[in-house]
C-alpha cells in the first residue's frame, strides 16, 4: 500500500455531517516556531505570518509544498527575554485580489506590500507608529486599506490608498482600553466594521462602523460580553464575533456570537466556543471557522485548557465539528474556498492541512497522517481508504 496510516490519539469530534480529516503537515522551516499570526488563502496558495522565523510562508496547496519564504520583517522581538508582540512582525495580513498584492503589518509600524507574482516586498508604508501595524480590511470598491495601530495609548486605524500606496488619514478610538482587533469590510453595504475588544463605554466590547473617507466613527454596536478579537462576515449582513479569552476570564462566559449589522442585534450565540483569535468564512460551504485556542473545558478561567478549532454552519448558526488544536500557534486559520482545504498552524507538527471529506459522520474519528511528500494523486485514494477503514472499524 502506498500509504502508511498512523492513527493518533488526537481526537476529531464530529458533531454533524461535516468532516475534515488531517491530510498533511508541513514542518516548520527553517526552525520550529512558537509565534505566528494571521493566515489567508488566495488562488490555491496559503500565506502565514511567522514571527519566529521572521517570514511569510507561501505554500502551494495543490502540491503541499513551500514555494517561498518572504523575508524582510522585524521578526520576534524580545523584552527582558520574553516575546514582545507590540514590536514584533509579521502580524495581520490581507490579499488585494484586484492588485495581486499581499499587505502585511510589521512590528515597526510599517505595512509591507508583497507582489504575489514574485513573492517579493515591493513597498513599505509607514503608519506613523513605532509599534506594530496589525490587522487589515480592504474596501475593494474604493480601493482603500484599513490597518490597525493597536499599541498606541490612543489606538487608531490608518487608511491607505491601494493605488497610491500612501496614507490618507486615520481614525482614533479614545475610548478603547485594550487595543483594536480585526476590521472587516462588508461587500453588502460598503461599510467597514472594527472589532474593539473593550472600551470605557462597553466593557464587554463593541463593533464600530467607520467611514473611511470622512475618517470618523458612524455607529457603535455593543457586544454581549464577548471582547471579540476576530470578526468575519458570513452570508448577507451576518457578522461572526470571535469572543476572546477575556470573556471567559471576566464573565465566565464561553460563547461565539452572530450579529446582524443592519440592526446591531445579536441573532444567535453558539455556546462552549470562546478564547478565539482569527476567524474565517468559506462561502462555498457556508461555514465559519473559529480558532478557540484559549477555550476552557467548562468555560471558566479555572477550567482545563480545551483548545479547538470550531466549525459552525452559517445557515443554522450551529456547531458542526470541532478539531483539537493547541493554545500556542493555533490562533490562525485559513480555508480555500476552491478545494475546501482547511489550514491551521500547530506548534508540534507545523502547517497542518485538513481536507474535507464525507468519510465519517460519527463521533470521534481517528486523525490520520499520510506519509511521503507527494500529495498529488494520493488524496482521493487516501479518502477511499479512510472511508473503508472507518467502516471496518465502525467509527
Ligand atoms: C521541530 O520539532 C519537531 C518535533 O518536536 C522535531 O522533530 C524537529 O527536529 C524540530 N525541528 C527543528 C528544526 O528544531
Ligand atoms: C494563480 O495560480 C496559478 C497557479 O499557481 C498561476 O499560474 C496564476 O498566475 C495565478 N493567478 C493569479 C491571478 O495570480
Ligand atoms: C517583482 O515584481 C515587481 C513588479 O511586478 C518588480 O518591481 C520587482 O522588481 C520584482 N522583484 C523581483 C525580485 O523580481
Ligand atoms: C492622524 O490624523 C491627524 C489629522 O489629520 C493628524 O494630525 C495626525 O498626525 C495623524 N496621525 C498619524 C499617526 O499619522
Ligand atoms: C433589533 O433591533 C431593532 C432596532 O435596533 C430593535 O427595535 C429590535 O427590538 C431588535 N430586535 C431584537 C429581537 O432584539
Ligand atoms: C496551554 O495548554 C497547556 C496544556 O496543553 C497548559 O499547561 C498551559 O497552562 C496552557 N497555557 C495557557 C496560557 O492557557
Ligand atoms: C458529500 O456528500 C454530499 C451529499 O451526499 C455530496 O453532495 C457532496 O458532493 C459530498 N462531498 C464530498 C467532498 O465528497
Amino acid at each position: 500500500m502506498i500509504l502508511s496510516l498512523s492513527v493518533l490519539a488526537l481526537p476529531v469530534c464530529v458533531l454533524a455531517s461535516v468532516s475534515y480529516l488531517r491530510a498533511e503537515a508541513i514542518p516548520w522551516e527553517p526552525k520550529n516556531t512558537t509565534s505566528v499570526d494571521q493566515s489567508v488563502v488566495h488562488n490555491g496558495t496559503y500565506y502565514l505570518s511567522d514571527r519566529g522565523n521572521s517570514v511569510v510562508h507561501v505554500v502551494d496547496l495543490f502540491t503541499g509544498k513551500t514555494v517561498a519564504d518572504v523575508n524582510g520583517f522585524v521578526g520576534l522581538q524580545l523584552n527582558n527575554g520574553k516575546p514582545d508582540n507590540a514590536i514584533s512582525g509579521p502580524n495581520g495580513l490581507i490579499v488585494l485580489p484586484d492588485r495581486n498584492e499581499l499587505y502585511v503589518g510589521d512590528g515597526d509600524g510599517s505595512v509591507k506590500v508583497i507582489d504575489l507574482r514574485n513573492n517579493t516586498i515591493v513597498a513599505s508604508i509607514a503608519t506613523g507608529s513605532v509599534y506594530r501595524a496589525d490587522e487589515f480590511a480592504y474596501d475593494a470598491k474604493r480601493q482603500l486599506i484599513v490597518v490597525t495601530n493597536p499599541e498606541e495609548t490612543i489606538p487608531y486605524v490608518t487608511i491607505i490608498s491601494a493605488v497610491g500606496r500612501q496614507v490618507l488619514g486615520n481614525i482614533t478610538f479614545p475610548g478603547a482600553t485594550n487595543g483594536i482587533e480585526q476590521p472587516a469590510w462588508s461587500a453588502f453595504d460598503g461599510y467597514t466594521y472594527v472589532s474593539i475588544p473593550e472600551t470605557t463605554a462597553n466593557a464587554g466590547g463593541e463593533i464600530d462602523v467607520i467611514d473611511v473617507e470622512q475618517f470618523k466613527v458612524l455607529k457603535v454596536f455593543p457586544e454581549p460580553n464577548c471582547n471579540a478579537h476576530g470578526i468575519v462576515f458570513g452570508p448577507n449582513q451576518q457578522l461572526l464575533l470571535g469572543c476572546s479569552y477575556d470573556s471567559i476570564v471576566r464573565y465566565g462566559i464561553a460563547h461565539t456570537a452572530i450579529m446582524d449589522v443592519s440592526t446591531g442585534n445579536i441573532t444567535a450565540t453558539i455556546d462552549g466556543i470562546a478564547g478565539a483569535d482569527q476567524v474565517t468564512y468559506d462561502p462555498t460551504r457556508n461555514l465559519y471557522y473559529v480558532t478557540a485556542y484559549q477555550n476552557t473545558a467548562d468555560g471558566t478561567k479555572n477550567g482545563a485548557p480545551d483548545p479547538k478549532l470550531a466549525i459552525i454552519d452559517a445557515g443554522t448558526n450551529t456547531l458542526v465539528e470541532t478539531i483539537t488544536t493547541d493554545n500556542v500557534t493555533a490562533h490562525s486559520v485559513a480555508v480555500d474556498p476552491m478545494s475546501n482545504a482547511l489550514i491551521v498552524p500547530l506548534v508540534n507538527s507545523g502547517i497542518t492541512i485538513f481536507d474535507f471529506s464525507n468519510a465519517s459522520s460519527s463521533a470521534a474519528s481517528p486523525t490520520p497522517t499520510a506519509s511521503g511528500a507527494a500529495r498529488e494523486g494520493i488524496l482521493p485514494v487516501f479518502f477511499v481508504a479512510m472511508a473503508a477503514l472507518a467502516t471496518i472499524m465502525n467509527l
